[in-house]
């Protein structure tokens, strides 16, 4: 039995932890997770920190550990995808890296490059791979704007396929790979493009309000606003709200922000006027679980050895030993506290196996 990695601190195993360092080595594994496949005893990770083991797996777990980044193509002002900084005005950069690589790394090597657009994502420890497979976000900026195409192992013919953005059929929190194509591929590298000029997102919550209380001027024409500066500020915004999974184990937010129809939304602002809430998609609205959660009172409370942070109610905590069973038994009963509540389902984005 192998160690299965997750950042909530779980303490499980695995029958067998396979990881590949090169598209050689995966490919000449692609036997052996083929049949894990056909079996249904297959799972791909990243480093774990969107996992949640409810106690030892009983099957095959791969992780990617390639590594590399390169730039690979640099060109001028494009309107094809993707929609994020790169795409839009300016000229732009394409980078390819490895699958392995923590998002967070390439943030910081991509800004020493000149280039930019990733800001808003520090700090989120998932992998490449996962960014791709979960289209991360935070701050108003998701890793679909960037993501141009990806390169992954097609389980069924054993053979490396290029897939585009459109064809992942990206939205918040999902693409075809946590549907359709679940456990279908498994992702060797991701091309982002970036822009060579700087743009920064401010818009989210309190980022302006932030930079400001430093003394730092967001208008770009004041020259006091880097790309660097704008990182460092998301840091210290998570790092204020989010607890430190070598601390205390947690896998980010716990649950997604769940999008509600018109009439329920209407119901809800009017008993609720202080409600944040976000315009989605097709006349829908966004509802922050966390402050749903929080409404309930359960913010820094605990359920055994499971608990809701303090700082941030959508976050649940290890606080010290607990099973995967416990945080399960928190989580279905916040769900059913929002549910009785607000007459609103919350569903978990983290993964629980
Ligand atoms: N709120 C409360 N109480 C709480 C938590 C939040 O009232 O305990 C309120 C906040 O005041 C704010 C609103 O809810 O008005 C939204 O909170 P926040 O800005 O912290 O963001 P979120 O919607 O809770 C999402 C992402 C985070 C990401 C932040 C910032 C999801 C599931 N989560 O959280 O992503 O960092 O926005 O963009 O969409 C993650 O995926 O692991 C993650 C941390």
């Amino acid at each position: 039995m192998d160690k299965l990695i997750n950042t909530f601190g779980i303490d499980a195993r695995c029958t067998k932890l396979l990881e590949f360092y090169t598209v050689e080595e995966l490919k000449e594994f692609w036997p052996e997770i083929a049949e894990a496949r056909r079996q249904g005893k297959l799972l791909i990770i990243g480093r774990g920190s969107n996992l949640l083991p409810t106690g030892d797996y009983d099957g095959l777990v791969v992780r990617s550990r390639i590594m590399g980044r390169t730039v690979v193509e640099s060109h001028a002002p494009s309107g094809s995808l993707p929609t994020g900084e790169g795409g839009g005005r300016g000229r732009s950069s394409r980078i390819l890296v490895g699958s392995g690589e923590t998002v967070d790394d390439v943030i910081a090597w991509s800004l020493s490059q000149g280039l930019y657009g990733m800001e808003n994502l520090s700090l989120i420890p998932g992998e490449v791979g996962a960014s791709a497979v979960q289209n991360i976000g935070a701050y108003g900026v998701e890793a679909k704007d960037f993501i141009v195409s990806l390169h992954a192992l097609n389980l069924e013919t054993g053979e490396i396929v290029e897939i585009t953005n459109a064809q992942c059929e990206y939205g918040y929190r999902q693409s075809r790979f946590k549907n359709d194509w679940r456990n279908r591929f498994i992702i060797t590298d991701v091309t982002y493009q970036l822009s060579t000029s700087f743009t920064p997102h401010l818009d989210y919550g309190n980022i302006r309000k932030v930079l400001e209380d430093k003394g730092i001027s967001c208008d770009l024409k004041d020259g006091q606003l880097s790309a660097q500066l704008l990182r460092d500020t998301i840091i210290d915004i998570r790092n204020a709200k989010l607890p430190d999974y070598e601390k205390e184990g947690n896998a980010g937010s716990f649950f997604m922000n769940p999008i509600v129809g018109k009439e329920k939304f209407e119901e809800l602002i009017a008993k609720y006027p202080n409600m944040p809430y976000y315009p989605a998609a097709n006349d829908m609205v966004k509802l922050p679980a966390g402050w749903l959660i929080d409404q309930c009172g359960w913010k820094g409370k605990t359920l055994g050895r499971a608990g809701v942070h303090d700082k941030q109610a959508l976050v649940l905590v290890n606080k010290g030993g607990a099973t995967g069973e416990e945080v399960v038994a928190l989580c279905r009963q916040v769900q059913k506290d929002v549910l009785d509540r607000f007459g609103v389902e919350i569903h978990p984005e983290v993964n629980i196996v």
